[in-house]
């Protein structure tokens, strides 16, 4: 292990609902960086979570005739069911309930306040429930709904506390200047200088307790409750333990990465520095931004229009590994994204014909015209050659930094990878090679070849299909743990190895897998 440390955190989601596709895909994300820092040696603090307070959340109780403390009890439930299912291991799962994060809100409110930066005055403003935010005529469609909820916000006047946020808006802007890697994709960055060409509005930071009930107590007032972006925001803080814990706080938030689609960047890419600053804390190291799932034709996935991916189901029909593979592969990196099941099973067909029909191949081969023993041979300049430039892009996925970020590119390079090496076994002809014995070595060196290839492929998408890499690797008698990452790479390693015969690591779905619901 080197001494780079690194934070990569999730948004927290709401609970009122069942844990949907969008939530699958980003801490899907997340669990695929935590793994690919892991391999270089990294030490990552990995977290996700719920949102378990505001008005959303106070309303679903209310419909669910449910007692908060089930109803978060079993909603969280469905979300951690979920990341188990889909393989992703965080060091915490964040309940902004939890009396841990709400002292710390509380923590936050009072230095913010004794510092003088809170305000107190009367407010009218157009409330969008579903984002808990505060709206202006501007960020609204032509019905005058908000274009993530399809709601018309609700006109509210009431006297609150504030946190001014225009007398930050100069330096937030210059900060942003000033990283370019701070926001990405830069399209982002784009949105958010353009964000910071108008005055800020004060942030509002509280809500009367008589209107919304679950949240946190306001410190200095008990009839108010924290606004919920303030509550939620603060998890990335309280699951480092800050105020309470520097060395923690020095150790991760200087490599922190927040991971998230466009929804939400405003409050993270405006309010959160501030809120930080305000503080006396610096912005976050990264934030990764991703567009949206959407359904066939561009829609927003819902249930009455019957375009719903269940992600636990598509776990049943194509397994967890395959499933994360195809999210990160049908991911446009600068735009929103069109699933639908047969998308998805047309990824997935293509994964199991280049690449899982690759491997089998190869360990057939290997079986059939050497023991199924991983021949000792020299290879002659022309294959050298090519396993040099295969280990080469391979390494390059989980070691360069530009590379790492870019997932969708990396799972191009898998399907790159596996056609030219299936491309080689129909040129080679190994079972014609073997018919000649004068031609041995050249058989023994195209075995050497493919297993050499198949054996970096299934280094390369450790992180982003786990138990797959798994069993590929311990098929070929490789133990990753056994060398370091560059060794990984580099040709003679696996030698006289006896292979354990293959599986099928992407079964043909059948009938019933791919009828549309
Ligand atoms: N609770 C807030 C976040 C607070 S973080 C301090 C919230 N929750 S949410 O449940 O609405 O989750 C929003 C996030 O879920 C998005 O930013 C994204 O990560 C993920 N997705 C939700 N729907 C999505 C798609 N259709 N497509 C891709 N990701 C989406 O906002």
């Amino acid at each position: 292990m080197n001494d780079i440390n690194t934070y990569i955190t999730t948004p927290i989601y709401y609970l009122n609902g069942k844990p949907h596709l969008g939530h699958a895909y980003t801490t899907i994300l997340g669990d695929i960086l935590r793994r690919t820092f892991e391999l270089r040696g990294e030490n990552v603090f990995y977290t996700t979570g719920t949102d378990e307070h505001g008005q959303k959340n106070f309303d679903t109780i209310q419909k669910l005739n449910m007692t908060f403390e089930d109803y978060v009890k079993e909603y969280s439930q469905n979300f951690k069911n979920l990341f188990k299912k889909l393989g992703i291991d965080y060091d915490l799962f964040v309940q902004t309930s939890c009396p841990h994060h709400t002292k710390i809100v509380k923590q936050c409110l009072q230095r913010v306040y004794d510092n003088g930066l809170i305000i107190k005055k009367k407010y009218t403003g157009l409330y969008c429930k579903g984002c808990e935010q505060f709206k202006k005529e501007s960020d609204l469609d032509e019905n005058g709904c908000c274009p993530y909820h399809q709601e018309q916000p609700v006109e509210i006047s009431e006297e609150n506390y504030f946190l001014p946020l225009e007398p930050y808006r100069e330096w937030l802007k210059e900060y942003i200047e000033n990283n370019p890697d701070w926001i990405q994709p830069s399209s982002f960055r784009t949105e958010i200088l353009n964000m910071l060409k108008q005055p800020l509005e004060d942030l509002c930071i509280s809500r009367p307790k008589n209107r919304v009930h679950l949240g946190v107590e306001i410190p200095f007032d008990t009839d108010y409750i924290t606004y919920i972006w303030f509550d939620a925001l603060i998890n990335y803080i309280s699951s480092l333990d800050w105020p309470n814990n520097d060395t923690n706080m020095c150790k991760f938030w200087p490599n922190s990465i927040h991971i998230m689609a466009k929804d939400i960047i405003k409050p993270h890419c405006i309010y959160w520095p501030i809120m930080l600053k305000a503080l006396g804390l610096l912005p976050p190291h990264r934030i990764m931004i991703h567009g949206f799932l959407v359904g066939e034709g561009g829609v927003k996935m819902s249930k009455s229009l019957g375009n719903v991916i269940d992600p636990e189901e598509m776990v049943d029909k194509i397994g967890a590994d395959a499933f994360r593979f195809v999210l990160v592969n049908l991911m446009n990196k600068n735009s929103d994204t069109q699933v639908s099941e047969n998308i998805i099973f047309n990824a997935y067909n293509r994964l199991a014909n280049t690449f899982g029909n690759l491997y089998f191949r190869t360990c057939k081969l290997i079986e059939k015209f050497n023991e199924g023993i991983i021949p000792d041979i020299v290879l002659d300049s022309s294959d050298m050659q090519f396993v040099l430039s295969m280990a080469e892009k391979l390494k390059s996925v989980l070691l360069d930094t530009k590379n790492i970020y870019d997932i969708q590119s990396n799972t191009e390079v898998i399907f790159d990878i596996s056609s030219k090496l299936n491309y080689y076994i129909d040129q080679k002809q190994p079972w014609n090679l073997a018919k000649d014995e004068a031609r041995h070595d050249e058989l023994l060196s195209t075995l050497y070849v493919l297993s050499e290839g198949v054996r970096m492929l299934g280094i390369a998408i450790s992180p982003i299909m786990p138990s797959v890499s798994q069993k590929i690797l311990t098929s070929l008698s490789f133990d990753m743990r056994e060398s370091s990452i560059e060794n990984m790479f580099t040709i003679n390693t696996t030698k006289f190895r006896k292979i354990q015969a293959p599986e099928i690591l992407f079964p043909r779905l059948c009938d019933k897998d791919t009828q549309a619901n």
